[in-house]
């Protein structure tokens, strides 16, 4: 059936994948990417769509209530999928407000609009809300997040994400917007800002400097491929029942210290250096305020009714995403030529 849908956030590092999948996979959607393009927005992720009839760029910044109503007049979208969002904690912990204003505000306004612009017929229409598993909270050493497990968030940027998914409930109870939503762990892999550990370490790794880890190294993250997380979208955007909300996640759970300790194997690797040579860069340094200590996904509800499971291991992807970043020297130079480096002073120069 012909849709047009709308992916906000599309020119970021999960955004990409998730319109590079529909652009593809879907010839008969047209596909609208909305995205300020912050810090975060790369259009450089994107150079494979530009030349496609069913994508669209639109630039325009979520909380901008004229614009975004105005683009829903135009297009008359059938489906919504909002990744749009300050995503970075460390950010949130020195710039609270920006995280308030585009992950809170900005959902509302995205609500408004699809709810004025379907109110007439909510039937076959969808708003679907990317979120993170950093709602629930902080785990102990054992348990998992189950969608049922109440919200507990303890950064700036978790709470402005348990904020948005409760107003999108909300929305869904009170006027009946159809809505989903999914909470996903960390993701990894190819067009990810090297402000994150993964492609930071890497980055850092080449070129011989320090791999800052926080505190001990002995926080636990749950790690998916991206294209794993843009998959689940698709199946949970296409079969997800209205009002519900999904878990994502890899099965794969690593202390920041022993994952440092596998990238640097492989960057070694890579890299033609002799084993061990690149761990010698670990540097623990002060650690972040509030940090989370666990976080892992029970995702079997995802599995079990709608069918999905991440496809690669983890020693695979992380080869796929070292690999990817090398072989894209330009597109990691083009970021850290740029603010970066003032970021970076700023973040890591007193730790
Ligand atoms: P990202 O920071 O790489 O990309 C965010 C994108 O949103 C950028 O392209 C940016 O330009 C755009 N954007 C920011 N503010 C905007 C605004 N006001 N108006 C329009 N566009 C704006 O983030 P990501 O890692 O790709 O995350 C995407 C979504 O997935 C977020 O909602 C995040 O909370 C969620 N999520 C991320 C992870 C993860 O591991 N990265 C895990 C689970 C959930
Ligand atoms: P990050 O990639 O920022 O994701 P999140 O905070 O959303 O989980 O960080 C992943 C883990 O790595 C987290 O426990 C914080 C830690 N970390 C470091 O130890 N050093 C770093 O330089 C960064 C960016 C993160």
């Amino acid at each position: 059936m012909k849709k047009n849908i709308l992916i906000t956030g599309g020119a970021g590092f999960i955004g990409s994948h998730v319109v590079r999948l529909f652009v593809n996979k879907y010839p008969q959607y047209n596909i609208f990417n909305l995205d300020a393009l912050t810090y975060a927005g790369n259009l450089e992720n994107l150079t494979d769509m530009s030349d496609k009839e069913n994508y669209t760029f639109l630039k325009g910044d979520i909380t901008n209530i004229d614009f975004v109503n105005s683009i829903f007049a135009k297009f008359n979208f059938d489906g919504v999928i909002h990744l749009a969002a300050e995503s970075h904690v460390d950010r949130s912990i020195t710039n609270p407000m920006e995280f308030i204003n585009t992950n809170i505000v900005g959902t509302v306004v995205l609500l408004n609009a699809a709810k004025e612009n379907w109110k007439n017929d909510f039937s076959n229409k969808l708003f679907y809300h990317i979120s993170t598993d950093e709602v629930y909270g902080s785990l102990g050493e054992t348990g998992f997040f189950k969608e049922t497990t109440n919200y507990d968030p303890q950064s700036p940027y978790s709470a402005s994400k348990a904020s948005s998914d409760h107003l999108v409930r909300a929305y869904n109870n009170t006027y009946k917007l159809p809505i989903v939503i999914s909470n996903c762990s960390n993701n990894y892999g190819s067009h990810q800002f090297p402000e994150k550990l993964i492609p930071l370490s890497i980055n850092n790794i080449k070129n011989n400097k320090p791999i800052p880890i926080y505190g001990k190294g002995d926080n636990i993250r749950d790690w998916l491929f991206v294209e794993d997380h843009a998959n689940a979208i698709d199946v949970i955007f296409h079969k997800g029942k209205n009002g519900e909300t999904y878990n994502i996640g890899g099965i794969n759970e690593w202390t920041n210290l022993d994952l440092i300790h596998k990238l640097c194997e492989v960057m070694d690797k890579k890299l033609g250096r002799e084993p061990e040579t690149s761990k010698k860069l670990i540097t623990f340094v002060t650690d972040r305020a509030g940090h989370d200590k666990r976080y892992a996904i029970d995702a079997s509800k995802l599995t079990k009714e709608l069918g999905w499971k991440p496809s690669l291991q983890f020693e695979e992807g992380i080869e796929k995403t070292v690999d990817w970043y090398l072989n894209n020297e330009d597109w990691v130079k083009n970021i850290v030529s740029g603010d970066y480096a003032k970021y970076y002073e700023s973040m890591y120069k007193n730790r």
